[in-house]
């Protein structure tokens, strides 16, 4: 059965741990819903681990959109997020809600995230009033990242735990139906998750949030630019892509590959007529 907003708000009712993963194209989607996700996140990290850029700023709603599609094909089950790129949301609510419903109609996302607290509430909450879920994103938001200089633990101080905690009620007032906590410290996130009644999405944010996401190249080992303290790698897919491709060389190298049976067949009498 197709999950919606309304499961994410029932397993925290029920206290029921929500799974999320990214993922940025079709057969990748496929497997995750497979799997058994409650939501995938087309996440604006695909700039760094799909298009190989440093950071996110250069990502755009084109990029999110041929991606969040792709996504949407794939994935029959989950709910599907597409993340609002940099500053497709800040410079005003008309352009927030008119980017917004472009991620629906053209990426057939369920719902879109964007990253901030107090300061995109309006846009929240115009996006909601437009019949869109928006799920926020607190904590280390990476397209601020040259706003905070550099990838930081966010919340630390007395007053950026409290900002932290007063945004979150924000968003939520908002309509936000989920927010995602990143790299925010364990014992403050909790707190996040207690007082609220929507659900806490955490990504280095400790194991009492209500659900948990990863960046799916993170937990696969296949992206080695850098791995943040927060992952759990659950294979090494990057190190056995790598095998894969050099005995594919090899066997190309030596004529081991293609074998016979790769071939297609022809009559000898056609070919015969070719002398
Ligand atoms: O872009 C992304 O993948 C994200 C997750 C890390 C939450 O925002």
């Amino acid at each position: 059965m197709k999950k919606t907003t309304a499961t994410f708000k029932q397993a925290k009712a029920d206290g029921k741990k929500l799974t999320m993963l990214t993922a940025y194209d079709y057969s990748t989607a496929a497997l995750v819903d497979g799997a058994g996700i409650d939501g995938i996140l087309v996440g604006d990290s695909l700039g760094n681990v799909m298009l190989g850029y440093e950071d996110t700023i250069s990502v755009t709603m084109e990029d999110m959109i041929h991606h969040g599609a792709a996504v949407a094909r794939g994935a029959k089950d989950c709910l599907v997020v597409i993340d609002m790129p940099f500053m497709s949301y800040q410079e005003s609510i008309e352009e927030a809600v008119h980017n917004a419903g472009r991620l629906m109609k053209e990426g057939r996302a369920n719902a879109v995230k964007l990253e901030g607290g107090a300061s995109v509430a309006a846009q929240i909450k115009a996006i909601t009033d437009a019949g869109i879920p928006v799920m926020a994103h607190l904590g280390l938001t990476p397209q601020s990242i040259n706003a905070f200089g550099g990838y930081k633990v966010q919340g630390k101080t007395e007053a950026a735990a409290k900002k932290l905690l007063e945004d979150a009620k924000v968003v939520e007032e908002a309509g936000a139906f989920a927010v995602v906590l990143e790299c925010v410290p364990s014992a403050l996130a909790a707190m996040v998750t207690k007082s609220l009644s929507i659900p806490t999405i955490g990504i280095g944010a400790g194991s009492d949030c209500d659900g948990q996401i990863l960046v799916y190249q993170d937990l696969l080992g296949m992206f080695s630019d850098f791995t943040p303290k927060f992952v759990r790698r659950y294979a090494e897919i990057g190190a056995a892509m790598k095998d894969a491709f050099k005995a594919y060389i090899a066997d190309v190298q030596s004529g081991a590959f293609p074998a016979p049976e790769h071939g297609y067949k022809i009559a000898d009498e056609v070919i015969e007529k070719l002398y």
